[in-house]
C-alpha cells in the first residue's frame, strides 16, 4: 500500500478515516485450470505493493526453483498457498484476500478452476458483487466459462468482467480478442447481467491489469483495476425490508432478554413495530444493543441485539421483521439447486436444509428439470449429478421464514446437507413458496390416533423388519401377525410382494427406486399407525437413511426396528426363491448382497440371529418385547 504509506506515517487518524469511508467491493475470479487466475491476483497484490519484502524474496527463490516462468517471477506462487495445490497444479479451496487502493477496499475470493470444484466457486460467488471470468486467449470460451457465468448469474451477480488473458501469447491480436468478446456476449445475453466488460490482458506481464498496456493501442476500455475501482455496484439499500435472522437468544440474567444476529437487510430503529416470522407474534423495539453501546438505528451487516417492549417467544431460526414488510413462511418451495457432491441427488431422500439461521429436515420431492450448461435449455431429469444445476420442489418438515433469493441473497439461500455424513451436498436459492404453510390447516379431528388406538385397546406400533432377501423377514412377520390375531389385536402386514404388485409396481431395484419404495411404504405405515394399528413392514430396506426417514415419521417409541440378521452365505445357501443363483449368473442385476449394498442397522431395537433361533422363537421374542413395553394393555 505504498500510496498510503505517507499518510500512515504522518497522520494515522486521517489514514484510518480514509479507510473507513472507502466502500468495499467483493469480487470473485474464476476460470479453467491454467487460465492464470492466481497469477492475476498475484499481479494485483504485487502491483499494488501489498507483498512484503521477505515474501517477495521467497517467491523469487521458488520461482527459480519451480521454473515455470523462466526468469520472471511466478506470481501464482503468491496465491497458491497450499503445498498440495502446488503439487497438483490446481487451486482447491476458496481463498479470501484483502487489498485496497486510494479509492476502494477489495475482498477477492479466489475460486478453483478444476471442474470438480464448482462448489467452491458457488460459495465464493454468493457474496460477490463482480465476477472476473478468465479466458485463455488461445482457447476462447470454454465449457467452464459457460458454467461459471451461469453460476454467477444464478447466485445473483450483476457485473461481469471477461479477462481475456495471455494476450501476450497471441501477440495482442485484436481479432482474437474481438472474437471472444462477441462469443461471450452472445451466449450470456439472457443471463441477466447488467454489464459485461471485456479486457485484453496479460496477468503475467501486467498488461492492462493495473497499468495500461502499449501493446493494445486498439483497446480503449479500462484496465482491470481501473474498472474495479469505479464499477457502480448497488450499495447497501436503506429501503430494503428489515430482516434480523435470530442467531441466539441472549439471556444473561432474568432482567435482560435480547435477540442477537446480524442484520441481513434494511434498517431498524428504536420504537419500530416488529413481527416474528414464522410465529406471527408482534412487539416494538425497546433497545438496539451493540458492542459499542446502544444505538437509535442500525442497518444491514451490523451485529446487534434487540430487546423488546413486551415478552414474546422468539427462538433461534426465527426472522424478526418490521410489520410493514414481513418475510414469508412456507414448508414447500420451488428452488434452484447446484449439486456439489459426487453422490447424486436422490429425490424423496431426507436431507437437512440449512438457511441463514435454521436447519430443518427436508426432502427434494420433485425435480422439474436440469439446465444444460451449453445452451441453458431445460432438460427433463430425475436426478442431479456433480456440478449439475436444476430446479426442484423442496418440502421442509416445519415451516421456515424466508425471502425469495432475488429479493434477498441472505434469507433466500440455503445449503443441502447429508444427514448421515454431514457433508454439504448442494447449494440452493429459494424462488417462491408453493403454498403458504399457514393455509395448510390440519383438521383437528376428534376421532384421532389416540381414540382409534384406545378403541383397539393397544398402542400403535410399526415393526420394521430389515434384512437380506431370503433372510426370513416375511416368515417371521407372518408368524407375529398370526400371534397378534390370536391375541385379538389389530394388525396388518406390508411386504415387498403385496406392495410391489400394486402401489409400487412402477418401481424396480435401482438405488433411486428402492429409496422411493421405502419412502412410500414409510408414508403408508404412518397412516396405518395413525389408524391405531400394529403394522409389520417387511422390506430389505437396504439404506440407513430411508429406515431413519420411516422412523422419523412416527412418534417416539412407535418404530421398532428388527434386524433379521442372516449372513449372506446362509441366505444364499437357502436361496428359497432361486434368485441368488440367478443373480450370480448375471441374470438379475442390482441384487442386494451381490452387486447392490446392504447397510446393516447400527441400533436396531431387536436383532434376530436366524442361525441361532427358529422363526417361531423369533416371533415369540418379538411379541414378548411388545408385551413388556405395554403395547397391549391400554384401556384394559
Ligand atoms: S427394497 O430393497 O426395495 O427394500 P423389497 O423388500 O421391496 O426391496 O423387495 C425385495 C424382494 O424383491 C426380494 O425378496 C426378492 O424376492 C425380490 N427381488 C427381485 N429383484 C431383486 C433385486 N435385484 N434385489 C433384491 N431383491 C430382489
Amino acid at each position: 500500500m505504498a500510496h498510503l504509506d505517507d499518510l500512515i506515517a504522518t497522520d494515522i487518524h486521517a489514514y484510518l478515516r480514509a479507510q473507513e469511508n472507502k466502500s468495499y467491493l467483493r469480487f470473485i475470479t474464476c476460470g479453467s485450470v491454467d487460465d492464470g487466475k492466481s497469477t492475476l491476483i498475484g499481479r494485483l497484490l504485487y502491483d499494488s505493493k501489498l507483498i512484503y519484502e521477505d515474501q517477495l524474496a521467497s517467491i523469487e527463490k521458488d520461482s527459480k526453483k519451480s521454473g515455470t516462468q523462466g526468469d520472471k517471477i511466478d506470481l501464482a506462487l503468491l496465491v497458491d498457498g497450499l503445498a498440495a495445490e502446488r503439487e497438483q497444479g490446481i487451486t482447491i479451496d476458496v481463498a479470501y484476500r484483502f487489498f485496497s487502493t486510494d479509492k476502494r477496499k477489495f475482498i477477492v475470493a479466489d475460486t478453483p478452476g478444476h471442474v470438480q470444484y464448482t462448489r467452491n466457486m458457488a460459495t465464493g460467488a454468493s457474496t460477490a458483487d463482480v465476477a472476473v471470468l478468465l479466458i485463455d486467449a488461445r482457447y476462447g470460451v470454454q465449457e467452464q466459462t459457460r458454467r461459471h457465468a451461469f453460476i454467477a448469474s444464478t447466485v445473483g451477480i450483476k457485473h461481469v468482467v471477461v479477462a481475456v488473458n495471455k494476450m501476450d501469447i497471441v501477440d495482442f491480436d485484436q481479432s482474437v480478442y474481438n472474437k471472444i468478446d462477441v462469443e461471450f456476449r452472445e451466449f450470456a445475453k439472457d443471463l441477466g447481467f447488467s454489464d459485461i466488460t471485456c479486457i485484453p490482458m496479460s496477468a503475467l506481464d501486467g498488461d492492462n491489469v493495473i497499468n495500461r498496456s502499449e501493446k493494445s493501442e486498439w483497446y480503449n476500455g479500462p484496465t482491470l483495476l481501473g474498472h474495479l475501482e469505479t464499477v457502480d455496484v448497488d450499495s447497501v439499500s436503506m429501503d430494503a425490508p428489515f430482516r434480523l435472522p435470530v442467531q441466539w437468544v441472549n439471556r444473561p440474567n432474568l432482567d435482560f432478554r435480547g435477540f442477537s444476529g446480524t442484520i441481513a437487510s434494511g434498517t431498524v430503529s428504536v420504537g419500530d413495530e416488529i413481527i416474528v416470522v414464522p410465529s406471527g407474534k408482534r412487539s416494538t423495539v425497546k433497545e438496539i444493543v451493540t458492542m459499542d453501546g446502544n444505538r437509535e438505528i442500525a442497518r444491514e451487516d451490523m451485529a446487534i441485539t434487540l430487546t423488546l417492549n413486551t415478552e414474546i417467544d422468539i427462538s433461534r431460526g426465527d426472522i424478526i421483521c418490521k410489520t410493514d414488510a414481513p418475510a414469508e413462511q412456507s414448508d414447500q418451495f420451488q428452488a434452484r439447486i447446484i449439486w456439489m457432491s459426487e453422490n447424486r441427488l436422490f429425490p424423496g431422500r431426507q436431507y437437512l436444509i440449512k438457511t441463514a439461521n435454521k436447519t430443518v429436515p427436508a426432502s427434494i420431492s420433485k425435480l422439474k428439470h436440469r439446465i444444460d450448461i451449453n445452451d441453458f435449455s431445460e432438460v427433463a431429469a430425475n436426478t442431479l449429478e456433480l456440478n449439475e444445476i436444476g430446479v426442484a420442489t423442496i418440502s421442509t418438515t416445519a415451516p421456515i421464514a424466508f425471502d425469495a433469493y432475488t429479493n434477498n441473497r441472505n434469507t433466500g439461500a440455503f445449503i443441502i446437507i447429508d444427514k448421515q455424513t454431514n457433508a454439504t451436498m448442494g447449494a440452493g436459492m429459494l424462488d417462491f413458496s408453493l403454498r403458504r404453510a399457514k393455509n395448510v390447516v390440519w383438521q383437528d379431528l376428534d376421532v384421532n390416533k389416540a381414540a382409534r388406538a384406545a378403541q383397539k385397546a393397544q398402542k400403535p406400533a410399526l415393526l420394521w423388519f430389515t434384512g437380506l432377501s431370503g433372510s426370513g423377514k416375511s416368515t417371521i412377520a407372518n408368524l407375529v401377525d398370526k400371534r397378534l390375531m390370536d391375541m385379538g389385536r389389530h394388525s396388518y402386514t406390508l411386504d415387498g410382494d403385496n406392495v410391489r404388485h400394486g402401489l409400487n409396481r412402477d418401481l424396480n431395484f435401482s438405488k433411486a427406486d428402492r429409496i422411493e419404495n421405502i419412502r412410500r411404504i414409510g408414508e403408508v405405515c404412518k397412516l396405518m399407525t395413525d389408524a391405531g394399528l400394529i403394522t409389520m413392514a417387511s422390506f430389505i430396506s437396504p439404506y440407513r437413511a430411508e429406515r431413519q426417514m420411516a422412523r422419523d415419521l412416527l412418534e417416539e417409541g412407535e418404530f421398532i426396528e428388527i434386524h433379521v440378521n442372516t449372513p449372506l452365505e446362509v441366505a444364499e445357501k437357502r436361496d428359497v426363491k432361486g434368485l441368488y443363483a440367478r443373480a450370480r449368473a448375471g441374470e438379475i442385476k442390482n441384487f442386494t448382497g451381490i452387486d447392490s449394498e446392504y447397510q446393516a442397522p447400527e441400533n436396531a431395537e431387536i436383532v434376530i440371529d436366524t442361525t441361532a433361533m427358529t422363526a417361531e422363537e423369533a416371533a415369540d421374542h418379538i411379541v414378548g418385547y411388545m408385551t413388556e413395553r405395554g403395547f397391549f394393555n391400554i384401556g384394559e
